[in-house]
């Protein structure tokens, strides 16, 4: 049986502020696990930081035109305030600058190596000859080789979202400069992870059937594929360097040094507070302590084998050595899926996301609501989208109309009959044990899903109590029963107010904020998790504070200001992508010769657009009629020629077209498209960006006049 838990939630990068799917994801699981614990009584330490190295805070502070240092400082701040804000409640938030991960890490790094850990190698990476540095994943941009987008990251294509790897990349350039690269041979330390597959395929695959499918389908599909040796250190001037000569402007990769993050916070903490939180070796290195990783599944590889792996080496290396110091590994590494928002992958670097500072800017002392929302849609089992709309719907429809209206029923009625003192319970009735039955089957129900990790579900069950205090208002009437009969009046509100007791329990790990002010107006501050159910919380008389509205409606104008938001943000990336692919953009090269005697064959002329639309059932055609300056006459009869289009993809709006001279082909035999004769042929140019553009005149010309 374990003695205590130490839940570990990812430490964020520090490039940029923390959004709604950092939440979902990762913190508020782990917050709500974390406070379920606590309220039960069992020992938890909640461990989280930032990540403070890599290349992701090298690309911003460069964007920015600042430090690294001062990037990091800037968003470890606003990480941490927003955390904090939200009550997301860490017992320590450090970051993997500090001194005492500085100090562990490299330590880490130097016990693995001592202990014949690593395996040296030599290879070609990626090098700017120009700036004299070498590139890895995000430095690096490219053609994808899947969609042929222009801009496509060395890790990842963001358009058509394949995960990349440098060398798969066309055309490769330094992402900052444009510099193209070549290849130059450096030499880096590898964590043989080949050589642990057998261990981790009996302790994942065999020994932990029960983490989620997600998790353990992403570890077996990697354990299927083998495994390979994977460097930990990086030719990078920002990091920890790495401890051995030899390795001059050399640091540990990100990857090696974050996960010995969630050790050093952990030490910073109890060496600073031994008296309440012990030694960080009993966290660590104590086998009665269960070990918890909360994470994104971008993360499952690096918590479920790369930093066992780590632990594992070490473990060795101080066994090889007399010692007798093990680390422990994670008992269960619960991941979610990703949010999306709107329908679209949330993304830092196209600015897609809710941040959280703005959130709070935005949505004072609207915390919880979006903790609700997002534990509502978690993306537990699938990628899940968050939308505006269902937020605005959930907080009305939900928090509102269910949670807020039944608390509040109670505490009105019981300020209006018994001027806000708990009245007696009498005899109970029939429907009265039934309610109080079905309030007890959810305590068993809530705790079985959040021992199991399924938050959306547990929060269900919480809701499912104010919904049976809802319906026991409704149906027992208590507002009618007033003029006959005030003691079945008393039984009622005894039971409504024992019911909001229950609630301020049940969603204490959920919706914190609304949970301590429920127990400021209940007046009931000694509570724990195992009341849960009891129906006598408050005592006969017992005087509850002044009431107010545990949650408000959100009304449509303030929805649509953050759909306006993320409207204006959309237009700008899209300007921003086209003008990317301008300037990536190379005229394709000249085609073979040709004579005039060919060219003058092709009949180009002049013509004026008068009408442009869709064609029906069609995505791809437009039907345009044009003034070629012949009338009727032509075999049709029709006063316009008409030509069937392919390009209605790059004209969202046909009508633009209208009234413009453009240029077609003429003799072209006519043929018919869906139902419609098409007389020609419209010319357009292919863009950078892959979008048609119809050629037009800007000089007047007579319609029907030839081109050559
Ligand atoms: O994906 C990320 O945002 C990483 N910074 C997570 C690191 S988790 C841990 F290992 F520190
Ligand atoms: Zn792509």
């Amino acid at each position: 049986m374990y003695k205590r838990t130490l839940v570990t939630s990812a430490l964020p990068y520090a490039n940029g502020p923390v959004h709604i799917g950092h939440l979902a994801g990762v913190y508020i699981p782990a917050d709500i696990y974390v406070r379920y614990l606590r309220l039960k009584g069992r020992p938890v330490l909640f461990v989280g930081g930032s990540d403070e190295h890599g290349v992701p805070v090298t690309i911003r502070a460069r964007k920015e035109g600042i430090t690294v240092q001062e990037v990091v400082d800037r968003y470890h701040n606003l990480i941490k305030d927003s955390f904090e804000r939200f009550g997301i409640s860490f017992d320590v938030y450090s970051r993997t600058t500090s001194d005492v991960h500085q100090h562990l890490a490299s330590d880490f790094f130097r016990k693995l190596y001592d202990g014949g850990r690593f395996i040296e190698q030599t290879t070609e990476q990626f090098y700017d000859p120009e700036t004299g540095h070498f590139l890895t994943d995000r430095n690096i941009k490219g053609e994808c080789p899947h969609c042929h987008a222009q801009g496509a990251y060395g890790d990842q294509c963001e358009k058509c979202g394949s995960t990349l790897s440098p060398e798969e990349l066309i055309n490769p350039y330094n992402a900052e400069t444009g510099n193209a690269l070549v290849k130059k041979a450096t030499k880096h330390w590898y964590l043989p992870l080949d050589k642990d597959e057998e261990w981790l395929r009996r302790w994942i695959l065999e020994g932990h059937k029960e983490w989620r499918s997600n998790v353990y389908g992403q570890c077996k599909s990697w354990l299927d594929g083998g495994l390979r040796p994977r460097a930990v250190t990086r030719d990078l001037d920002w990091g920890i360097p790495v401890p051995v000569e030899g390795a001059e402007g050399k640091v540990l990769y990100v990857w090696f040094d974050a996960p010995i993050g969630y050790i050093s916070n952990t030490k910073e903490l109890c060496d600073a507070k031994p008296e309440t939180y012990g030694k960080w070796e009993t966290w660590w290195q104590d086998e009665s302590t269960r070990m918890i990783h909360f994470i994104g599944k971008d993360n499952i590889v690096f918590h479920c084998i790369v930093f066992p792996a780590m632990l594992n080496a070490w473990n060795r290396a101080e066994a090889a050595s007399g010692g007798k110091r093990q680390y422990i590994l994670p008992d269960n590494v619960p991941s979610n899926e990703f949010l999306n928002l709107e329908g679209d992958k949330i993304s830092t670097s196209r600015n897609w996301a809710v941040w959280l500072n703005e959130y709070l800017d935005d949505m004072p002392g609207k915390q919880d609501v979006l903790r609700y929302v997002l534990t509502a849609n978690a993306p537990e089992t699938k990628d899940n989208d968050f939308t505006w709309r269902d937020f605005q719907a959930r907080n009305n429809n939900e928090l509102v109309a269910v949670y807020g209206n039944f608390v509040n029923r109670a505490f009105k009625l019981t300020e209006k009959y018994f001027d806000g003192k708990v009245p007696a319970c009498g005899e109970l009735t029939e429907y009265d044990r039934q309610i109080i039955i079905e309030i007890r089957n959810i305590k068993e129900r809530l705790e079985s899903l959040l021992e199991d990790f399924k938050f959306r579900d547990a929060q269900k069950e919480a809701m499912e109590i104010a919904r049976i205090g809802n319906k026991y208002l409704a149906e027992t009437e208590p507002w009618k029963l007033a003029k006959t009969d005030m003691a079945r009046v008393a039984t009622i509100l005894n039971l409504s107010l024992q019911i909001s007791a229950n609630l301020s329990i049940a969603f204490e790990p959920f919706l914190p904020f609304s949970s301590e002010k429920l127990r400021e107006m209940l007046f009931f501050t000694d509570y724990k998790w195992e009341m849960l159910g009891d129906m006598k919380l408050l005592p006969d008389g017992h005087q509850l504070n002044e009431s107010s509205l545990l949650f408000e409606k959100i009304e449509d104008d303030v929805i649509q200001k953050q759909l306006d938001r993320l409207e204006r943000i959309k237009h700008e990336n899209e300007e921003r992508a086209a003008a990317e692919s301008l300037a990536q953009w190379k005229p394709s090269a000249v085609k073979e010769d040709t004579s005039i005697d060919d060219f003058d064959k092709t009949d180009i002329r002049v013509g004026t657009v008068i009408t442009c639309e869709q064609v029906k059932k069609s995505d791809r055609l437009l039907r345009l009629t044009i003034d070629d300056g012949m009338g009727t006459n032509r075999p049709s009869g029709e006063p316009y020629r008409v030509i069937l289009s392919g390009i209605a993809q790059s004209y969202p709006d046909p009508k633009v077209l209208v009234g413009k001279q453009i240029l077609f082909i003429a003799n072209f035999p006519p043929r018919k498209m869906m139902g419609h004769q098409s007389e020609g042929m419209v010319l357009s140019a292919v863009n950078a960006d892959g979008k048609l553009v119809v050629t037009s005149i800007t000089a007047p010309v007579a319609n029907g006049a030839q081109v050559g």
